[in-house]
């Protein structure tokens, strides 16, 4: 379809997760540990390349991705399925230094989550000359709760997130954690179809007080 393309995309290959984080967005620990399957990722790069003509970041992600007996496969063979420009990997650190290799090869952005004890590995992963950009983000994770007064800063700022989770597609990423978040099964993902979802950002943790008037609401 032409002139249309999104901006991030994050396929998440897992429910399996090394740690059981009480706020994890997407409810990890409550769920059964599952690798979603090859054909279920096909599937899906097949619905995406015929909704848009391309992704900008294409996110590898969970639960904990490196856990995922594909993985190899999937950092090797995913942006060219999704049709992506680049390729990163969202991790807590698990299995990390294991597949340094082939993420240097293959990954634009490792975005390391630091965890307690992750210090370690982000100077390790530093130390071997890792080429790509090392993006480690400190895991603050707020409580998924209403906050009124709040704004929510992603239409402002044009960056949802297309996410892929359990079968399901939905306009943001922290929807599959979001209660009165909307998606639509991964087999009816059209371009419309995904951009009219609603996202549930009333309990969203990324709002922002609305005195921040950085995030000005147009319209
Ligand atoms: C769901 S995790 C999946 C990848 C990997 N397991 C990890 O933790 O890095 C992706 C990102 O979401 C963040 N996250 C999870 N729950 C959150 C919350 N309640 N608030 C803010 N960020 C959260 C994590 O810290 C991580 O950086
Ligand atoms: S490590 Fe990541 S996926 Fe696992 S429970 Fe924590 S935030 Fe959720
Ligand atoms: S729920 Fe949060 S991350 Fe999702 S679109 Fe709303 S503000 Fe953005």
């Amino acid at each position: 379809m032409a002139g249309k393309r999104w901006p991030y995309l994050a396929v998440q290959l897992t429910t399996a997760c090394t740690r059981a984080c009480p706020d994890c967005c997407y409810h990890v620990p409550t769920l059964p540990p599952e690798h979603f399957s090859w054909e279920y990722f096909e599937l899906a790069a097949e619905r995406v390349r015929a909704a848009v003509d391309g992704v900008g970041w294409l996110f590898a992600s969970g639960g904990e991705p490196t856990l995922h007996p594909d993985f190899a496969r999937v950092v090797r063979e995913f942006k060219r399925m999704f049709n992506a420009d680049q390729l990163c990997v969202a991790t807590n650190g698990a299995r990390l230094l294991e597949y340094l290799p082939l993420l240097h090869e293959n990954v634009d952005k490792l975005h390391l989550t630091m965890f307690d004890g992750n210090d370690e590995i982000r100077d390790a992963v530093v130390a071997t000359g890792y080429q790509g950009i090392l993006y480690a983000r400190p895991a603050e994770h707020l409580p998924m709760v209403g906050r009124p007064g709040y704004i929510y800063p992603c239409d402002t700022d044009r960056k949802y997130t297309v996410t892929l989770w359990r079968g399901r597609v939905y306009r943001c990423c922290m929807g599959p954690g979001l209660p009165s978040a909307a998606s639509i099964p991964v087999e009816e993902l059209t371009y419309n179809g995904v951009m009219v979802l609603q996202r549930g950002c009333d309990t969203c943790p990324y709002a922002k007080p609305a005195r921040r008037r950085d995030y000005t609401v147009e319209g």
